[in-house]
């Protein structure tokens, strides 16, 4: 330990009070969110327009709880990139798979998720990379990191591109018994003999002092990576990418491990970054923030996607209403169906079990159905009150209608958020 009792029981308070004020912090931002996603919704409606108004109002009273200053705590940066091939790359025909296993029959093929992409991607883009569960955009992001081969056509590289890439299991490439140190001595002799830095030596207090700038210090340097947390080893990751100075960022997932503060450092060090960016992400603060543009991996096919992430949730759920008909359809023909060999097939009869899919999502539909009715009761109610409030009752009155409004609220309040995770839940059951 470096510092003495009393300033280290100082840190401990310090770091208390920051997540504190940081939850405070990220449920009003989520208490915000949800304000505004149900006055979206409730406009579109005539009939909800009321309760779209005060909700409106309840935003505009909203005192704001200050975020952590992400750079108080730890901020950091992408170098300036050396340079900006443009285009960064091009796809020609190419589908993206995965080799058959070794030990298939020989002939066997290559199994494709998906097909036949043409596009370039440019200098200084910001792509989005969007779509449900299992259609792909893991395996394209990595095809593209060459981390897997495509299985047919050609990616054309611009001279001098320069990958960094962040897996989504990418925790799983880091080595348990290395130290943060160990992994930089690595990565730096890993670029030398792939000739990517010349000449220059690198003394390991750089690494040390580099390593600083992202929260390592002290004694962290030589902590065994696997004791570290999700978090920490996420931002190791981030660190090694940072140190390559890539122009082309591949971002998959990145931010499922990351606490707030961190989450917030790279989404600004992602707008200040200059080359291009190709984020793979379901934290839609970070899509809305970094990318101005968006793909669609789907059906086989990558598509631009011209809505905003509301039409995106919306494209999710009515996705998820049409791949589980289609599990329906499918589900009636095996069950006629003699040959049960097919991996489709089999995939269909997992979901006749009780425990599969299929019946789950239905009875979360339905689920969500009754929570809609109830809501629907629940805000005519509150409306009521309110328009009760509003024609100046007797004072007596005033206390009994505001308690029960309160609880109205509340319920409200409940009904909103289990419907919200209902329907991601709903969302998520598709595959
Ligand atoms: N090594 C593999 N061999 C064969 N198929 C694979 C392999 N790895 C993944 N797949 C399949 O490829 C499809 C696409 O997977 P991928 O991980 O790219 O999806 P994703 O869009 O990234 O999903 P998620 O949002 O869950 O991360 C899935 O059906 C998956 O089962
Ligand atoms: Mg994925």
């Amino acid at each position: 330990m470096r510092y003495g009792g009393n300033y280290s029981k100082f840190e401990d308070m310090r770091a208390e009070q920051m997540e504190l004020q940081q939850n405070a912090f990220a449920k009003q931002q989520d208490k915000i969110a949800h304000l505004q996603k149900f006055i979206a919704r409730f406009k579109a409606k005539a009939s909800k327009a009321k309760q779209a108004q005060s909700r409106v109002k309840a935003l505009d009273r909203m005192e704001r709880i200050a975020p952590l200053l992400a750079d108080a705590d730890f901020s950091f940066e992408f170098k300036e990139p050396a340079n900006l091939p443009n285009p960064m790359l091009s796809m020609q025909g190419v589908s993206f798979g995965y080799p058959p296993p070794e030990d298939s029959p020989p002939g066997t093929p290559p199994t494709v998720i998906v097909q036949k992409v043409n596009r370039s991607v440019l200098a200084g883009q910001r792509i989005g990379i969007l779509g449900a569960n299992g259609q792909g955009k893991s395996t394209v992001v990595k095809t593209i990191a060459r981390a897997l081969k495509p299985v047919s056509g050609d990616i054309t590289e611009g001279k001098g591109l320069n990958i960094g890439y962040f897996a989504q299991q990418e925790l799983d490439v880091l080595r348990p018994a290395d130290t943060p140190l160990e992994h930089m001595i690595r990565l730096v002799k890993d670029l030398t003999a792939a000739g990517k830095i010349a000449g220059q030596a690198t003394r390991e207090q750089d690494l040390r002092s580099f390593l600083g700038t992202f929260n390592f210090g002290g004694d962290m340097v030589k902590q065994a990576v696997g004791s570290m947390s999700g978090g920490e080893k996420a931002r190791l990751v981030l660190c090694m990418i940072v140190w390559q100075r890539p122009n082309l960022l591949l971002l998959d997932e990145p931010t499922n491990h990351l606490d707030l503060a961190t989450r917030e450092a790279l989404s600004m060090a992602l707008n200040e970054f200059e080359g291009t960016v190709m984020l793979v992400s379901h934290d839609r603060a970070l899509l809305r923030a970094v990318c101005d543009e968006f793909w669609m991996v789907s059906r086989g096919g990558v598509s631009p996607f011209d809505g905003d992430l509301d039409d995106y949730q919306r494209y999710l759920l009515d996705e998820s209403k049409r791949l589980r008909e289609e599990a329906k359809a499918a589900d009636a023909i095996a069950g006629k169906s003699t040959n049960a060999n097919t991996k489709n097939t089999q995939k269909v009869s997992q979901s006749q079990k009780p425990t599969g899919g299929a019946p789950k999502s239905k009875s979360s539909k339905r689920e969500l159905e009754l929570l809609e009715a109830r809501m629907s009761t629940v805000n005519t109610e509150g409306a009521a009150l309110e328009a009760r409030l509003a024609a100046s009752p007797a004072p007596s009155e005033i206390a009994e209608i505001g308690k029960r409004l309160k609880l109205i609220n509340d319920e409200i309040k409940t009904l909103e958020d289990q419907w919200l995770e209902l329907s991601t839940r709903v969302e998520a059951e598709t595959l």
